[in-house]
């Protein structure tokens, strides 16, 4: 494996599961330093030590948490170079506009988007400090697509991490500093599957709009962030940046 991120380090929120350990793996696996933070102990822990990484427990949408997150990934080891902001939720709560409480709204602006927020204000000082940095915030297609299932406060919040990292893109470019919008498309993780893929009738009304035919697998997901997170993608910076098997260009399907 090249070593892309030898002598870096990446704080990744979400890193305990799904899209954020199989970026934590890759990363590491191309040399980065790996700081964890996430709110579930157990699995947090599991998945920094298999990296050779810090587990830091946090939660995302506490603000002294989370500057205590990325203090602590300098204070341990030098630097923030990556920041990989991907923690987040999507509850059954959050639904239709028509039955969805303000309190599962708030909830989700919170976890998805008043927490990348939090993240790009706590490491941009540290990255403005270095000269250099590359910060990942993970949206989704829904950002840039409508649905008929809706879930509308998810949707939202994704649409807000897209334009808020657009323009931190755009304002801190000459600071070396790139911010770009992860937008995924259906991905096999815990929260995908929980969500809808165990059900075979909710999964192929959204397969039908893939035209590759299959949910990505986190894997595929990091390795997006991982070229996101390098000097190869050096003049990609206030991009959406739609890893989505090609959902958001598609009309027609293939059978
Ligand atoms: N899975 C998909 O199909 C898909 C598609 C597009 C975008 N996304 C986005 O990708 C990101 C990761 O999703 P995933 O599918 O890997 O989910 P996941 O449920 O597998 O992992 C999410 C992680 O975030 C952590 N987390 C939740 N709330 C937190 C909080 N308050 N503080 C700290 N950590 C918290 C969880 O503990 C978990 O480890 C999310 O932002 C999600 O919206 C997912």
């Amino acid at each position: 494996m090249v070593q892309r991120f030898e002598g870096r380090v990446a704080v990744i929120t979400g890193g305990a599961s799904g899209i954020g350990l199989a970026s934590a793996r890759r990363l590491a696996s191309e040399g980065a330093k790996i700081v964890i933070g996430d709110l579930t102990p157990e699995l947090g822990k599991a998945a920094a030590d298999e990296v050779g990484g810090l587990f830091v427990p946090t939660d995302v949408t506490e603000a002294d948490q989370v500057e205590a997150l990325f203090a602590t990934a300098v204070e341990q080891f030098g630097s923030v170079d990556v920041a990989f902001n991907n923690a987040g939720i999507s509850p059954p709560e959050d639904d239709s506009i028509l039955t969805t409480g303000i309190e599962a709204w708030d909830r989700v602006q919170r976890v998805n988007l008043t927490s990348v927020y939090l993240c790009c204000k706590a490491a941009l000082p540290h990255m403005q400090r270095q000269g250099k940095g590359s910060i990942i915030n993970t949206a989704s297609f829904v950002a840039v697509m409508g649905a008929a299932t809706s879930q509308i406060s998810y949707t939202a919040s994704k649409g807000g991490v897209l334009s808020m990292s657009r323009e931190l893109g755009v304002q801190f470019a000459r600071e070396n500093i790139r911010v770009n919008a992860l937008c995924p498309g259906p991905v096999n993780t815990p929260l995908l599957k929980e969500l809808f893929a165990k059900d075979p009738e909710r999964a192929a009304r959204r397969l039908v709009h893939v035209p590759v035919g299959r949910f990505a697998e986190p894997e595929e997901i990091a390795a997006a962030v991982a070229f996101l997170a390098s000097d190869d993608a050096s003049f990609i910076t206030a991009s959406q940046f739609l890893v989505d098997g090609g959902i958001s260009g598609a009309y027609v399907t293939p059978l």
